[in-house]
């Protein structure tokens, strides 16, 4: 079962951007956490991240054309994309599973954040865990597939 892991805009910047706010840990720590949850969840799981709303759209579009699942963290896009809702509603339109994840909670931040163009097109959406926000989301992708295996 494959899952992409995709990180919208400034997270690449994830340990030197904010801290107060998203942790002190890198884009590398998130990488070999992520690759440890695959192999306890059994899951392929690639994990990428992009400034470009563009790139962000053709990931999406690739996982649908290659069957694959989708854990989302649209970081701002989140808040105004159509475009990558539009692709969004193109993976869980076709079957397959789309978590959005947050780090923070944005729901208790600025009020822009409180808008999500995703969330409806999203299977389930993880906020305010940081880290753990992707784990549970994996887990969530493993649990749906062994369900749908029966
Ligand atoms: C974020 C929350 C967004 O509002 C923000 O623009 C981000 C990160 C999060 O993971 O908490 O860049 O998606």
């Amino acid at each position: 079962t494959r899952v992409l892991i995709l990180n919208g805009p400034n997270l690449g910047r994830l340990g030197v951007r904010e801290p107060e706010i998203y942790g002190h840990a890198t884009p590398a720590d998130l990488e070999a956490a992520a690759g440890k949850w695959a192999s306890e969840l059994g899951l392929d799981v690639e994990v990428r991240q992009t400034d470009d709303e563009g790139t962000l759209l053709g990931w999406l579009h690739e996982a649908v054309d290659g069957r694959a699942h989708v854990v989302l963290n649209p970081a701002a896009f989140t808040h105004y994309s159509y475009g990558m809702r539009d692709a969004a509603a193109q993976v869980t339109g076709s079957g397959l599973t789309l978590v959005e994840v947050h780090l923070s909670n944005p729901a208790t931040r600025e009020s822009f954040r409180h808008l999500s163009v995703v969330a409806g097109v999203a299977t389930g959406t993880i906020a305010g865990f940081g880290f753990e926000s992707y784990h549970l989301a994996l887990r969530a992708v493993a649990s749906r597939v062994s369900e749908a295996a029966g």
